[in-house]
């Protein structure tokens, strides 16, 4: 099915408008078409209107989609995951419901540490198919494209690893999948107490083979006072930038405007986290073009209750993203439209703007908007049928998944055909 059309689209959220990431009230339009309809040639958009003006264009063999009725848009971009990794952390999730905190437990040799020991036991067979039944997780939520890290591997041979396994994923063709290499997500267990040592193999060892190899496009690091300073950091990231990988950071989770400062004085594409970034590091982040991306699932799974200050954020001019952080410990949720919830109940955005961080915006902090975003001629066909009446049930119905049908590049994903 190379050609084809898709009608009925009770509102079709097309996202269209000028090029670059959203900010202010930039971010509450949708460019909703009532009774919309799409054409689809080869993959990308051919044609996007009122379903009068699709009909009206398309031949008689042309085969027609029913969305039902139902709202269309863009397939979510994820843009911060860790899909890759072998077990789970309920045992931890147990002690931390019970007190313990996310922090003690890291310390004492559970946390990171515990699933890279998880991952290093499994076999590549058994890590491939543990990150292929994400996929589908992603798919239920509506999401057509995650941006994937390392980081559970912590040597050389296991980064390259996680690495390689995320490029068998991607060749599936399922999900579209932008890589960045986490070497510095955690402090392994043979170099406790040697940070400054393992910052100097990831750069070293680990980043010349990872761009060698063309294993990553982005750098990211958990940059926090106990975990990497930012001392040990910028020179991992400079590094990084130096062989031609633009940067992501793990920011202000824990410290109030520490690495947020960092990712503004070397020019990250994004900061990650922001949950205790103040008013005065906004103006640094936008000063620096850097784009905030929002994790409340991590807020909401480790029973914080400090959200990131996304009002804040938008009323400095910033032009946010949301994503899930999709991992083990701190946000074992693959779904976009939980963390759209989040962002409507704990951070007051709207769910437009909670849309808007999670297609446009997203694909601009990943480099992609020119070709992934929005529903817009010459772009990509990746859009999800979601099974609701208007869109801002997305966020109002919470803890549902309401994608029906999933497609990218022109294919449908979801449900499977097997
Ligand atoms: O984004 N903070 C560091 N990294 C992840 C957590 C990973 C884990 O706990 O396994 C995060 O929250
Ligand atoms: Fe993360």
């Amino acid at each position: 099915m190379s050609d084809f059309a898709v009608v009925h689209c009770r509102q079709l959220l097309t996202l269209a408008g000028p090029p670059g990431p959203r900010t202010g009230p930039a971010l509450r339009d949708l460019a909703m078409i009532p009774d919309g309809a799409l054409r689809i040639r080869d993959g990308l958009i051919a044609a996007v209107g009122p379903r009068a003006d699709i009909l009206r264009a398309v031949s008689e063999d042309t085969v027609i989609v029913d969305a039902g009725n139902r709202i269309v848009l863009p397939g979510f971009i994820d843009a911060h995951t860790h899909p890759v990794f072998s077990g789970t952390r309920a045992a931890e999730f147990e002690r931390r419901i019970e007190g313990a905190t996310y922090e003690e437990i890291a310390a004492s040799g559970g946390g990171i540490r515990s699933t890279v020991r998880l991952t290093a036991e499994s076999t590549p067979a058994a890590l491939f198919q543990a990150s292929r039944r994400y996929s589908e997780w992603f798919h239920r939520g509506g999401t057509t494209t995650i941006e994937a890290k390392s980081g559970y591997g912590l040597s050389l041979e296991a980064e390259l690893h996680i690495l390689k396994t995320i490029r068998l994923l991607a060749a599936e063709r399922r999900l579209r999948m932008i890589p960045t290499f986490l070497g510095a997500h955690e402090v392994p267990d043979e170099y406790r107490g040697r940070t400054a040592d393992y910052a100097d193999l990831v750069i070293h060892e680990m980043l010349p083979r990872v761009v060698e190899e063309s294993l990553a496009e982005y750098c990211d690091i958990f940059c926090e006072p106990t975990v990497f300073p930012v001392d040990l950091a910028r020179p991992v990231l400079r590094a990084a930038q130096a062989l031609g990988l633009a940067l992501r950071i793990h920011a202000d989770q824990f410290t109030p405007d520490y690495a947020s400062l960092l990712a503004a004085e070397l020019g990250a594409a994004t900061a990650d986290h922001l949950e205790c970034t103040t008013p005065a590091a906004f103006a640094a982040l936008r000063a620096a073009r850097v784009q905030p991306v929002l994790l409340p699932g991590s807020v909401y799974a480790l029973s914080r209750t400090r959200y990131p200050d996304a009002r804040g954020m938008i009323a400095a001019g910033l032009p946010l993203v949301l994503a899930t952080d999709f991992n083990p410990g701190s946000s074992p949720t693959a779904s976009m439209p939980m963390i759209l919830s989040l962002a409507a109940t704990q951070m007051r955005m709207t769910p437009a703007e909670a849309i808007t961080a999670a297609t446009v915006n997203a694909a601009c902090s990943l480099n992609r908007d020119r070709s992934i975003g929005s529903l817009e001629p010459g772009k990509e066909a990746d859009f999800v049928i979601h099974d609701c009446d208007d869109y801002r049930e997305l966020p109002y119905f919470f803890a549902r998944e309401s994608a029906r049908e999933v497609y990218l590049h022109g294919v449908r994903v979801y449900p499977p055909a097997d």
